[in-house]
């Protein structure tokens, strides 16, 4: 299989993919012991052997995860505030980060992964993804609102709309779930805010359809179907 250099380069985990370019203009890349210095450049990589200042690389084995995340762990790879991050919760060696994120307290499904083009595919805003969620407000929500809420709000100046807002009982109208399709950071509850009610409890039930199944704080590997599915999902 053809790939291209740079992007073999950012996948063997030693640079991201643009460190990756500058690595090879700069006449520090060796393929088969002849530097190359072509950003275009594609290399076999069942045969071709790739030195970067004179170490040789192999690309790394992508990693798929999904966790159910509890509360209490930031969605990031560190933090400065010493807080338990979401990557502690999974034994690996290997560097993965998280596919979009989930507030500190928000309890569910989170993808982790370490291939990059993978996590840019699903959070690009352009593919709307549906995040499904379920909500716990502070009171019933009225039905002008679960109007609202389906045709649009404004956010900051920019409209959000949920798919779907559905209630599993009928009787308790505290007890939401609703579909968005976009990333925007406290997206749920600023869209519940901005029509004045407070979210106190938060879980995402599934994310691009891909459910965890598991305990609070298990994850498992997404299977082989669950990638080539979803990437067929989404891939227009
Ligand atoms: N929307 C939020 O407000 N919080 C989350 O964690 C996810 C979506």
């Amino acid at each position: 299989m053809q790939i291209r250099l740079n992007k073999y380069i950012s996948e063997s985990g030693i640079a991201s993919r643009r460190k990756s370019e500058e690595l090879i203009t700069q006449g520090r890349v060796v393929v088969n012991n002849k530097i190359v210095s072509d950003l275009s450049f594609k290399i076999d990589i069942e045969h071709d052997v790739v030195e970067v200042d004179g170490e040789k690389i192999s690309p790394r084995r992508h990693l798929y995860f999904v966790l159910n995340k509890p509360k209490g762990f930031i969605t990031s790879t560190s933090d400065e505030k010493k807080r338990n991050t979401v990557v502690e919760l999974i034994k690996t060696k290997e560097k993965i980060f998280p596919v979009g994120r989930l507030d500190y307290n928000t309890t569910g499904v989170l993808l982790l992964t370490n291939d990059g083009d993978f996590a840019n595919f699903l959070t690009h805003p352009k593919r709307r993804v549906p995040r499904e969620y379920e909500v716990w407000l502070d009171r019933m929500l009225e039905e002008e609102d679960q109007k609202k809420l389906l045709k649009g709000i404004y956010i900051d100046g920019k409209k959000g709309v949920f798919a779907e807002v559905k209630f599993p009982n009928k009787k308790n109208r505290k007890l939401v779930n609703v579909v968005g399709e976009e990333g925007r950071n406290h997206f749920v509850k600023n869209m519940f805010r901005t029509l004045g009610y407070t979210v106190n409890g938060l879980n995402r039930k599934s994310f691009a359809g891909i459910k965890a199944e598991i305990p609070l704080g298990a994850y498992r590997s997404l299977t082989k179907d669950e990638i080539t599915k979803v990437i067929a999902a989404y891939e227009k």
